[in-house]
């Protein structure tokens, strides 16, 4: 990689309200590290062009969902300018009117609509860097993205921007009724139930209301090389073993990751977990037989502490095995915050922490909802976390799952840069709402990718069935107890 270029496959992802410039810098970073610019905006104002070209009533989701679905939406990055062209026909300046701009928050608001313009965003990025610009980029389409920047700006400085923008184009306008019209986009935007614009907790905030354009972009050109080069894998650095029992720590990992090979589990970014620090390691979970494969991949890299429920360690030989592996117990029906505060302190001391973000199984296909756990860990020790996304390990076979494919992703680590904001102008509870949604964000997508290039089996199918009744069930006697 050179050093002021990124990586070919980059993805930039540049949210925040209207008119805080996004598209100028998002443009500016595409162009500085030779990236594919894509304004999601432009494809949200292109449906409400088509619906009210065939009479769609904008609050129909389903309908326009349908009409997206089975149209050619195509944007062509030139230059200067997007050309939008909806099923061949080239709609780049009708789009922009006020007609439209009246209407596209509703037809944005519909989560059939969004789920559609999701896949859509995500598969232009199969192929190529992107740097992509809109609302729900960092939570929703690319939680994982290698750069968030939230671009910000006051009312004021984006009212005065768009009123300019207006007269130029030889527009009438008027300064108030902008700022009023910002105002209400704001609100729209921000207060909508289908993801919502929000500050995303590992995102750059970056207010351009005093940056001059070769400011602003030389800010973020430089925090997106600095993000990129802190979040790459650090080896050939090592964690010092720190386990508690070295030598019975490392049988049962080497144990474990005997039965990772012997069941032929595939495993991709191992090196996500040789870092400096200490970190979170959060996996989803699916099966029983999570623990022994994920643990197989720690093979030779020191200490890891998880964090499992303490009804665990009274059998024996749990007992002694969870002692091994330096396990921290904790209370599932109440708040432990014992549980947090040794977890919290063996992370400050470089230890690794594992941690299920579920708090239980859950169904293959259905994961979520992470719960407040997590978000808790995460603001007591400010550590990254990496996440871990596991398939396969409901039917564990020698040699390779004959049934479903054995998997264990481990993405590159999140750390939680935009918290120190969040904690200035949010509460504790919104704020663990905002890590945990963006870690659903992060499940969701890891599994629509897995999904995407091997979709689930018949037997997966089936399996998620009965763990769906099971899950229910575990959840209302595991939960439920804390109202
Ligand atoms: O950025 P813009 O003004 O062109 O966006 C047009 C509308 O689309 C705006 O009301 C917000 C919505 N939008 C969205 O909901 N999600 C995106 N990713 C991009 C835009």
């Amino acid at each position: 990689m050179p050093e002021t270029g990124v990586p070919a496959r980059t993805v930039i992802a540049v949210d925040g309200p209207a008119g805080s410039g996004k598209s100028t810098l998002a443009k500016q970073l595409s162009e500085h590290f030779g990236l594919l610019y894509v304004d999601t905006g432009a494809m949200y104002r292109a449906l409400t062009w088509a619906a009210e070209k065939n009479n769609i009533d904008f609050e129909d989701g389903e309908l326009l969902a349908e009409l997206l679905a089975n149209s050619d939406l195509t944007l062509d990055s030139g230059s200067k300018s997007t050309v939008v062209k909806w099923n061949s026909k080239d709609i780049s300046s009708e789009i922009r009117n006020s007609a439209i701009e009246n209407h596209v928050s509703s037809v944005a608001s519909h989560g059939s609509v969004r789920k559609e313009m999701v896949n859509l965003q995500r598969s232009i990025s199969r192929s190529t860097g992107v740097v992509m610009e809109g609302r729900d980029i960092g939570s929703v389409v690319f939680p994982l993205a290698d750069v968030k920047i939230y671009l910000d700006a006051s009312v004021e400085t984006r009212a005065i921007r768009r009123h300019k923008q207006i007269s130029k184009r030889g527009a009438e306008s008027n300064l108030d009724e902008v700022k009023e019209d910002i105002i209400r986009r704001d609100k729209l935007d921000t207060e909508r139930k289908e993801s919502p614009l929000t500050i995303s907790p590992d995102a750059q905030i970056i207010d351009n209301s005093n940056m001059t354009h070769a400011e602003q972009l030389a800010k973020s050109a430089e925090i997106a090389l600095f993000v990129i080069e802190r979040s790459l894998p650090k080896l050939p650095e090592k964690h010092l073993p720190i386990a508690s029992h070295p030598l019975k720590y490392k049988m049962v990992v080497t144990g474990m990751n005997t039965l990772l090979r012997f069941v032929g589990a595939k495993t991709f970014g191992r090196e996500n977990l040789v870092r400096p620090e200490g970190f979170i390691i959060a996996p989803n979970h699916i099966s029983l037989w999570d623990p022994p494969l994920i643990g197989g991949t720690f093979h030779g890299l020191g200490a890891i502490c998880a964090v499992a429920k303490e009804e665990l360690f009274k059998p024996w030989p749990m007992n002694h095995l969870y002692a091994f592996v330096n396990t921290i117990p904790i209370k599932r029906a109440a708040y432990d915050p014992s549980a947090f505060d040794r977890a919290a302190e063996a992370l400050e001391e470089g230890k690794c922490i594992k941690f299920y973000p579920e708090g239980m199984r859950r169904p293959l296909g259905e994961p979520g909802p992470v719960r407040g756990g997590l978000a808790i860990l995460i603001q007591r020790s400010g550590a990254p976390t990496v996440p871990i996304f596991v398939r396969g390990t409901t039917e564990p076979q020698p040699g390779g799952s004959l049934r479903s494919p054995l998997e264990v992703r481990i993405e590159r680590p999140v750390f939680m840069d935009a918290l120190p904001h969040l904690e200035a102008t949010l509460d504790r509870r919104a704020i663990n709402k905002r890590i945990s949604s963006l870690f659903d964000s992060i499940y969701r997508e890891m599994q629509d990718r897995t999904f995407s290039e091997t979709p689930l089996t018949n037997w997966e199918k089936e399996q998620t069935s009965w763990q769906r009744i099971y899950a229910a069930k575990k959840e209302k006697l595991t939960f439920r107890k804390r109202k």
